[in-house]
């Protein structure tokens, strides 16, 4: 695999879920593959989870890894073309990429969307751009409209702990403070319909996906609805796709409960983190034993192990 940036780059799931279980299994198995690689990391936005995971995966395959905050550490980026760079911008993205690219086998990175024109971030422009001019392997460690390696953890938390071969899987739109971007739930949307799961989404009006994401999944305002029975309830928030970037409601009623939780069977419920107490979820599933956020964050390095392996094994 040359590029990691969505479920579209993995030709079977079934397998890189079974890599990435057999990693979890034998963290070192493939501690020589990495040998003399570095892999650069290279964050545009804040992280705890994906940069320590990502980092402890490389490591486990034996690569050295850089890691680099470019928007606290690097120079001002540009990253439109044909401008006169006569203002706050010091370095263009066509170079900084290019020279990141010299130094590193295989690049992660993570760049968050404006989350103000809706057409810009989903072309993914800063992402793509920096695939191009880098000229290595690239894995994305968020872009403005996907989140892969967060996606691929989920699968292979629930393909660890279904019970049934096709389990119930609901996507719950929660509360939040700040408009947030789509792309942890766009990228659940998709690994969820690839997996073929009883995939169903709920929101509250206004909050639609964008339809490429939202696939075959049975999607309902009514909350209540999409719970009954569900053998797994993602919860997260995300800012409205066709009023791009906005908070339509504050949500009440929204956040997952105890309560709730009755209305389902017995479900694990999950979320990427970080999450905020009492908004998004209550403190009571956090602190329960349906909670699956720490097996989501465990799996984060082993699904982290199976792309940079084969990533490895694509370099010549
Ligand atoms: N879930 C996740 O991507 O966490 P970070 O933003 O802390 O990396």
């Amino acid at each position: 695999m040359k590029l990691f940036s969505s479920v579209n780059d993995v030709s079977n799931i079934h397998q890189i879920v079974s890599e990435a279980i057999s990693q979890k299994q034998n963290p070192f198995a493939d501690e020589q593959l990495g040998k003399h690689k570095t892999l650069g990391l290279i964050f545009l936005n804040p992280s705890l989870r994906t940069r320590l995971s990502t980092q402890k995966a490389a490591l486990n395959l034996g690569m050295q890894v850089m890691v680099m905050n470019l928007d606290k550490e690097g120079w001002a980026l540009e990253t439109q073309d044909g401008v006169i760079m006569n203002g706050t911008t010091v370095e263009h993205i066509r170079e900084a990429a290019g020279v990141m690219g010299e130094y590193c086998d295989v690049i992660g990175f993570r760049s968050f969307p404006g989350l103000v024109n809706r057409e810009e971030d989903y072309s993914e422009e800063i992402f793509n751009k920096f695939v191009k001019f880098c000229g290595v392997p690239v894995l994305s460690l968020e872009s403005a409209i996907r989140h892969p390696l967060q996606s691929l953890a989920d699968l292979v938390t629930i393909e660890e702990l279904k019970k049934t071969e096709k389990p119930k899987v609901v996507l719950t739109w929660a509360p939040h403070v700040k408009p947030l971007p789509q792309a942890v739930a766009n990228s659940f949307a998709e690994w969820m319909n690839k997996a073929d799961y009883d995939f169903v989404i709920t929101h509250p009006e206004g909050y639609d996906l964008a339809p490429e994401f939202v696939g075959n999944a049975f999607v309902t305002n009514n909350q209540d609805e999409a719970l009954a029975g569900a053998d797994f309830v993602y919860v997260k928030n995300w800012s409205s796709y066709n009023d791009y970037g906005k908070i339509l409601t504050d949500g009440e009623g929204w956040m997952m409960t105890n309560e709730k939780l009755k209305l389902t069977n017995n479900a694990g419920v999950m979320h990427c983190l970080p999450v905020r107490r009492g908004l998004e979820l209550s403190h009571e599933i956090l602190d329960g034993p349906n909670s699956l956020v720490l097996n989501q964050a465990n799996n984060r390095v082993w699904a982290a192990q199976a792309v940079l392996k084969s990533i490895l094994e694509s370099l010549t």
